[in-house]
């Protein structure tokens, strides 16, 4: 019997049963939702509600119940459609008369966006965790290759030298961000929509407070209404997971073109790479492709739930119920790219021969040419032209800047002398970007300083 067959004449239709139910995806909030309730009734009791033995004996009940559900002791039903009517169900069958008053004061609409918020605060710091991890295999590969020259691109044609250390660190500060939104949106969804009952609260003397702090919230959320129809906590916490998977994705990106025999800057561990079922010869970077592949699925989720959210008027409705799937997708999608990725970056080999060889014998170095120019008095214009002029002349002769004989750049300009090839040498290049945020080693070494505070500042 449904908990509403008083105000029905017919049994609901077992189509609208099972299409109405969310156990099957919503069992996953059994604890907070369990949590949310000891709470709530420890409140009605301190409050004059209920008895204060009758809030212990709910609270005993409800400590059992979720004994048994870790123990995988209980099944739940799809006839009391979700998470927060099986453990009523199951409260009332074990206790009696007394599980029956657990619901004073609360509905499922505060009940519901405040296990579901429970759960994505409590996701986002292992989240970030396995955030930090990936910054401290940054830091190692950025220390241990601080002086490794490889070419900088730009349109992914070769531009300027830098160093892997630059390039892990360009990464670092990326996964840096993406921790610090998801802080950002812990410290605003921090606060608890308990009390806040079907839309405006109750007329009992329930204290907010007390259950937010119970809850471990910084406060209750300030307006009922807002508290149960707002899921932009959610969307939020979507939006800065879809923004560490495209870090993630394009990085992975990189990682599947330096591994191809093109570019061959890394060989990927063989545990962390996969052959073909026909092709003798092949090295895939499956774990790259399926991490790029898999930022689709998230994106996937906010744009789910930005729709779902976007023609509801205040306050709850039916549709929010499908927030929960592409959340919990999401989670679960970060939260497997994460550790694989790190490993898969620390146990990749850099081939700082072939990097090196990548950055050498082409016109990587002519912004440098035209800056020596500069240094020597000439505007910076003028001197780009020059080199323009150069880099034209050794095309024709498959000459390079490296090997141009002095006397073919003294045709173009009067002002070159012997010491342009010292200023043309790629570490020159790398070493006199010392600027913050450069690649010199002294620049790239204090990025790995903050990041490393960074981490440790979590740790
Ligand atoms: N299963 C519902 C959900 O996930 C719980 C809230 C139901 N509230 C209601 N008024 N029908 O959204």
């Amino acid at each position: 019997m449904k908990l509403w067959a008083g105000r029905f004449q017919k049994e609901t239709d077992t189509l609208v049963n099972d299409f109405n139910s969310s156990i099957t995806f919503d069992a996953r909030l059994y604890k907070e939702d369990i949590e949310g309730s000891m709470a709530h009734a420890a409140m009605l009791g301190r409050q004059g509600i209920i008895e204060a033995r009758e809030a212990e004996k709910i609270i005993d009940g409800l400590k059992a119940i979720l004994a048994d559900i870790e123990a995988d002791n209980v099944e739940f039903s799809l006839d009391n459609e979700d998470i927060h009517m099986n453990i009523e169900a199951l409260l009332t069958d074990r206790i009696g008369q007394t599980g029956k008053r657990l619901h004073t004061a609360r509905s499922r609409n505060d009940q519901v966006a405040l296990d579901f918020r429970l759960f994505v605060k409590r996701e986002i710091p292992v989240i970030i965790g396995m955030a930090l991890e990936l910054e401290k295999v940054l830091v190692k590969k950025a220390r241990a290759n601080l002086e490794t020259v490889m070419p900088g691109y730009t349109h992914l044609q070769r531009a300027q030298p830098t160093t892997f250390a630059h390039y892990m660190m360009a990464y670092a500060n990326m996964i840096r961000r993406d921790i610090t939104r998801l802080e950002d949106c812990t410290e605003r969804m921090d606060e608890c929509p308990l009390g806040a009952g079907a839309l405006a609260t109750s007329t009992y003397g329930v204290d907010r407070f007390q259950t937010a702090a119970a809850l471990g919230f910084r406060k209750p959320t300030d307006n009922s209404m807002d508290s149960v129809s707002d899921r932009d906590f959610a969307i939020e916490f979507l939006s800065a997971c879809s923004i560490l998977m495209m870090h993630l994705s394009r990085f992975s990106e990189e990682i599947i073109l330096w591994c191809s025999w093109e570019f061959k800057y890394v060989e990927l561990d063989d545990a962390y790479s996969t052959g073909s079922s026909i092709m003798p010869q092949k090295k895939n970077p499956d774990v790259a492709e399926l991490v790029r592949g898999k930022t689709g699925r998230v994106y996937g989720s906010l744009f789910s739930l930005l729709t779902v959210m976007k023609g509801l008027p205040l306050a709850y409705n039916k549709d929010m119920q499908e927030d929960k799937e592409p959340v919990f997708d999401a989670i679960d999608t970060v939260e497997m790219c994460l550790p694989v990725f790190t490993a898969m970056l620390d146990t990749l080999t850099v081939l700082p021969k072939n990097m090196r060889k990548a950055a050498s014998g082409g016109f990587i170095n002519a912004t440098d040419c035209a800056d020596y120019l500069v240094k020597k008095g000439l505007p910076f214009r003028e001197a780009y032209m020059i080199v323009g002029r150069l880099v034209n002349m050794c095309i024709k002769t498959g000459e390079t800047l490296d090997t141009l004989p002095l006397k073919d750049f003294r045709s173009v300009s009067g002002v070159f002398d012997a010491d342009v090839y010292e200023a043309l040498e790629l570490k020159t290049c790398v070493n006199g970007r010392k600027v913050c945020g450069g690649p010199a080693k002294e620049a790239v070494e204090r990025q790995i300083e903050a990041i490393r505070a960074f981490v440790e500042e979590r740790g």
